[in-house]
């Protein structure tokens, strides 16, 4: 993902603090993975968070997201883990290229859109450095006494970051599944029955979520909670008609056309709202909606998320009604 970042704000609904932080401990949890341990620069505490968090890193004028995947009473270190990818926008490569230990680091958040609720039981499902989320989570999971499983795929053992610790850890509970070897996971067996009331958190790539969608589509809604590195929706359609926008607290209107989205219709207009990935996958934008229905676009908000309606992303959600009423 390559972000802009608006530094100057005028009304936002993003409160979370900026910190410059320095790199702690650089480690290579698999090929092609490297770990880091964020800290404060004067060794104080650093910010409480819960598993399912993220960041933003900032380095010159790209923004990326990486979850926390530490453990959430370690007030003195973040950890993060960050995948070179091959075919990126040159984010990870340049995280992978210029961060070492000692090097400073703007950091904003922490963050939460993937919030474990509480449940009876969990299945996780992780693909990739999908792990980074779910390995907070199980740890959670685990001290709140929960029945629990993580189902854990990867391209091959030696690209796949914390097996030994989560197999050392939790024993039984966790199932590795590296493709090259055992292909890949059998969802519809792993979600074959689940106990009532068993909540589904997965994050991986977007062929093994919509497959994950697919599985728990008998499910009742809600069961399955995803985080996306990528886009589930496309930005625009060709069917998309203009719609009008109040900013109530900035007192301005704009009509957002096809093709332009809310946050940079309003941005002309001088009401500018933080916002990090632009592609609705990274919640930085959310905003309360006071009025109208939106359309939502976002990959954040669960199903029942959006159907109360309250909130929207508006760096890339529209309008169902002619108009929309913001608290910003
Ligand atoms: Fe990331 Fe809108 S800026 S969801």
């Amino acid at each position: 993902m390559s972000l802009a970042i608006h530094p100057k704000v005028l009304a936002t609904t993003y409160s979370d603090r900026v910190a410059k932080m320095v790199v702690a401990e650089r480690t290579e949890p698999a090929e092609g993975i490297a770990g880091f341990v964020l800290a404060d620069p004067g060794g104080g505490d650093l910010p409480r968070w819960t598993p399912g968090a993220h960041i933003d890193v900032v380095i010159g004028d790209v923004v990326r997201q990486y979850s926390l995947c530490g453990d959430p009473a370690d007030r003195k270190g973040w950890r993060i883990a960050v995948l070179r990818e091959a075919g990126g926008r040159g984010g990870s490569a340049r995280i992978h290229d210029t961060l070492r230990a000692g090097t400073t680091v703007e950091v904003r958040g922490p963050r939460n859109h993937f919030m474990l609720e509480e449940a009876p039981s969990y299945v996780f499902v992780a693909g990739g450095i999908g792990i980074t989320p779910i390995k907070a989570m199980v740890g959670e999971a685990e001290a709140a006494g929960a029945d629990w499983r993580l189902y854990y795929g990867g391209r091959s053992m030696s690209t796949m970051a914390f097996t030994s610790e989560l197999t050392a850890t939790y024993g039984e509970k966790v199932t590795i599944v590296p493709e090259d070897v055992e292909g890949r996971l059998d969802l519809a067996g792993i979600l074959s029955a689940p106990a009532t009331g068993t909540l589904v958190y997965a994050c991986g790539p977007e062929g093994l979520l919509a497959a994950l969608e697919d599985v728990c589509a008998p499910f009742p809604k809600g069961t399955l909670r995803t985080e996306r590195f990528a886009p589930r929706d496309a930005l625009f359609s060709d069917d998309d008609k203009p719609f009008e926008v109040t900013a109530e607290q900035s007192g301005v209107t704009v009509t957002v056309e096809p093709g332009r989205t809310i946050l940079h219709a309003l941005d002309e207009a001088g009401v500018m709202v933080f916002s990090s990935c632009e592609e609705g996958i990274c919640g930085t934008c959310e905003t309360r909606v006071i009025a109208g229905t939106p359309d939502h676009r976002d990959s954040v908000l669960t199903d029942l998320d959006r159907e109360r309606g309250d909130v929207m992303m508006i760096c890339c959600s529209r309008a169902i009604s002619d108009s929309l009423v913001l608290d910003i």
